[in-house]
């Protein structure tokens, strides 16, 4: 019976350094565990490390000595916080280390999208490309365009760094509270949220999931938006009602949209966005390169023992349940 419980394959360093908690398990590279092997290996487990399993009641009964969750991503909206709180389970997660990767995937999907990159690479594979210079191919610029940026947090500023000083990208932001130092820096200008989508080129949505931003992009919303704008979702597929998306997108009340998140994953193949031209899709990538996501996975280890050797302060404790932690 395993102490340590990984949903994630583990490598024989990572295993080592975990092993003075006792065993530990994990599957092994390539394959996942199924819930009947997760939950018999949880049945001893005082740690587990996750990447998005739902660490909910029906988890939580098959782990009675658990003692902490640490998820190998920034997001948690797969932590039910009031069952972890109910049963004392402190939750981890990885902020910092994946800002530089998520930000440059938001360039990646701007660009994408004002340049018709997929699309374009579609027409010269089949054989379409059959004069020279087409008006009907061209794009838009991102360069000295205006970005909105909703929910300015570590990522929204690595964001907003490159827009503004690799893009000259003029930038407005939307989040909870106003940000003085992100103003100074990139002589970004606050805005609501009606304004911010009524004035933008491109709007990247980059807010957590939470009861608040549950279907924050709405028809009414979107239709705030420019018939030239770019909407890019980095954040959850719940912060989008899709049906209004698509109707957005098909009805030409925005120009584009670059997505790596879905309301369900992976997304069917059946779904209306992905038969869409003017839709450039990944599968839910955004921290997903090799160097990333292996530093988010030793941070979630160095998490995890953090709280097991009763250092929670050295712990990314998620903000929900750092009371917790404080009790001790
Ligand atoms: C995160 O870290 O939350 C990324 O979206 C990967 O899930």
């Amino acid at each position: 019976m395993a102490q340590i419980v990984s949903t994630k394959p583990l490598s024989v360093a990572q295993r080592e350094k975990l092993a003075r908690f006792g065993d530990v398990a994990c599957p092994p590279e390539g394959r996942r565990f199924s819930q009947a092997e997760l939950f018999a290996a949880l049945q001893d487990a005082v740690g587990l490390i996750t990447f998005g399993t739902r660490v909910d009641e029906t988890l939580l009964e098959q782990a009675p000595s658990l003692k902490v969750a640490s998820t190998a991503s920034v997001g948690y909206d797969h932590f039910d916080l009031a069952a972890m709180r109910r049963r004392h389970i402190l939750g981890a997660h990885t902020p910092h280390v994946l800002d530089d990767t998520v930000a440059d995937l938001g360039m990646a999907l701007m660009l994408a999208v004002a340049r018709r990159i997929v699309e374009l690479d579609g027409y010269v594979r089949g054989g379409e490309w059959k004069k020279g210079d087409e008006e009907a191919l061209y794009g838009v610029d991102v360069h000295h365009r205006t970005l909105g940026i909703v929910g300015m947090g570590r990522i929204g500023r690595a964001l907003a760094k490159r827009a503004k000083f690799g893009f000259s990208m003029n930038i407005l932001y939307h989040a909870r509270s106003r940000h003085d130092d992100v103003e100074q820096a990139f002589g970004a200008r606050y805005a609501d949220l009606p304004d911010l989508l009524h004035e933008s080129d491109f709007v990247v949505l980059l807010t957590p999931l939470t009861p608040d931003t549950e279907n924050l992009m709405n028809e009414e919303r979107f239709r705030r938006m420019k018939p030239s704008a770019i909407f890019i979702n980095l954040s959850r597929g719940k912060t989008v009602d899709e049906d209004a998306l698509v109707q957005a997108l098909r009805e030409g009340w925005i120009r584009g949209a670059g997505l790596d998140v879905y309301r369900q994953e992976p997304v069917p193949p059946d779904h209306p966005l992905l038969s869409l031209s003017n839709v450039v899709c990944v599968p839910h990538i955004g921290s997903a390169t090799q160097a990333t996501r292996t530093a988010m996975l030793d941070l979630a280890i160095d998490n995890l023992i953090a709280v097991l050797d009763g250092r929670t302060k050295d712990a990314y404790i998620v903000p929900e349940l750092r009371d917790l932690a404080e009790e001790g």
